[in-house]
C-alpha cells in the first residue's frame, strides 16, 4: 500500500513539473515568492512618470495592445532593431506613434533593482497598463503573470495583425477573433480610445470625407488638421474630445453623437451589431469597466511564452 502511495505522488510530481513546462499557465501570485516588491517598484517608478505627462499613461495602455497583437503578449514590441534583426517598433501601426518605451524600460529597471533577473518584460507592460489605467482613474484587476520574453519578433505581424484605424466593423472583428477576442471585447477594449491622442494621418480621411460624423465636430478638427497629406500630419487631437486623460465611459458619449475621431470607432456605432453594447456602455460605466476588465485579461492571456520558452530579458530593448 505504502509503495502504491509512493508511485501515485510521485507521477503526480512527475505530471505536475511536465505541466511546469512549456504549457504553464499565467497566474495573480506569480512572483510572490520571488519579487514581493515587484509592485511598489513598479509604482516607484510608473506613478512620477504619468504624474509628470498624463498621457504616457495612455501610450502604456496601447503598448501591451500592439504587444499582445504581435506573435502573443511577449515583449517583442520592447525589442530595438539592431544589425540583422528587425523590430516591430518601425512597422506601420508603430512607427512615430508608439511611445513610452523609456517608461517601461525605467520601471523595468526599477523592478531589476528589487529583484535582479527575475520578472520578465512581457509581465512589466502588463503590470504597467493595468496600473496606468489606474492611475487615470480605471477600473483595477489582478494581473496574471508568469509571460516570458521572446528572442524574436515579427514586422510583417505588426502591420498585418494590428488593425488599422480605416477599418469597418467587420474587419475589427475578424482581427480580434484571429487573436481569440469576441466582438463583445473588442467594443470593451476599444473604451481604452477614453484617453489618449491621435495624429492627423490617422483620422484626416474621416473629418474631410466620411459622412457618419457630427459635422461640427468634423469642423472642429479640420484647423489643426490640414486635407492634404503631407502637411500637419503629425498634429495631435484628442481621442476623447472632453477628458484624454480620465478613464472613463466618455468614449462612448462620442460615438452615439457621431463624435468619434477615427473612421474605426464611428463603426462601432454606424447602425450595426454593436450598437447595442456601446448604449450599454453610455448607460452604465460599471458595465464598460467590468467588460474591459474581462477583455484585458483575455487579451494579456494571448499566446504567452512560458515555462522555459523564451527568455527573462535583463533590458527589454535587447535580447540577453
Ligand atoms: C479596435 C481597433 C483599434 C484601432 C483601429 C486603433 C487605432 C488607433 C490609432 C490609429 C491610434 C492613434 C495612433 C496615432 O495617431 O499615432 C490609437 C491610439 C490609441 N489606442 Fe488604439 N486602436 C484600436 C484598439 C485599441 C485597443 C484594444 C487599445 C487598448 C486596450 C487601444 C489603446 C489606444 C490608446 C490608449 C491610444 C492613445 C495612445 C497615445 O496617446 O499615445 N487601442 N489607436
Amino acid at each position: 500500500m505504502a509503495a502504491r502511495a509512493i508511485v501515485v505522488v510521485f507521477s503526480s510530481l512527475i505530471l505536475a513539473l511536465v505541466a511546469g513546462g512549456a504549457s504553464a499557465q499565467l497566474s495573480t501570485g506569480f512572483y510572490s515568492d520571488s519579487c514581493p516588491d515587484m509592485l511598489t517598484a513598479v509604482r516607484s517608478a510608473l506613478h512620477p512618470a504619468i504624474a509628470r505627462e498624463r498621457r504616457v499613461g495612455a501610450s502604456i495602455v496601447r503598448l501591451f495592445f500592439h504587444d499582445c497583437f504581435v506573435q502573443g503578449c511577449d515583449a517583442s514590441l520592447l525589442l530595438d532593431d539592431a544589425s540583422g534583426f528587425q523590430g516591430e517598433k518601425n512597422a506601420t501601426p508603430n512607427k512615430n506613434s508608439a511611445r513610452g518605451f523609456e517608461v517601461i524600460d525605467a520601471v523595468k529597471a526599477a523592478v531589476e533593482k528589487a529583484c535582479p533577473g527575475v520578472v520578465s518584460c512581457a509581465d512589466v507592460l502588463a503590470i504597467a497598463a493595468e496600473e496606468s489605467v489606474v492611475f487615470l482613474g480605471g477600473p483595477s484587476w489582478e494581473v496574471k503573470m508568469g509571460r516570458r520574453d521572446s528572442t524574436t519578433a515579427s514586422f510583417n505581424g505588426a502591420n498585418n495583425d494590428i488593425p488599422p484605424p480605416t477599418s469597418g466593423l467587420a474587419n475589427l472583428t475578424s482581427l480580434f477573433a484571429a487573436k481569440g477576442l469576441s466582438q463583445k471585447d473588442m467594443v470593451a477594449l476599444s473604451g481604452a480610445h477614453t484617453i489618449g491622442l491621435a495624429r492627423c494621418t490617422n483620422f484626416r480621411d474621416h473629418i474631410y470625407n466620411d459622412t457618419d460624423i457630427d459635422a461640427g465636430f468634423a469642423k472642429s478638427r479640420q484647423p489643426n488638421c490640414p486635407p492634404s497629406a503631407g502637411s500637419g500630419d503629425d498634429n495631435l487631437a484628442p481621442l476623447d474630445l472632453q477628458t484624454p486623460t480620465v478613464f472613463e465611459n466618455n468614449y462612448y458619449k462620442n460615438l452615439v453623437q457621431k463624435r468619434a475621431l477615427l473612421h474605426s470607432d464611428q463603426e462601432l456605432f454606424n447602425g450595426g451589431g454593436a450598437d447595442a453594447q456601446v448604449r450599454e456602455y453610455v448607460g452604465s460605466q460599471d458595465a464598460f469597466f467590468r467588460d474591459f476588465v474581462t477583455g484585458m485579461i483575455k487579451m494579456g492571456d494571448v499566446a504567452p511564452l512560458t515555462g522555459s520558452n523564451g527568455q527573462i530579458r535583463k533590458n527589454c530593448m535587447r535580447i540577453n
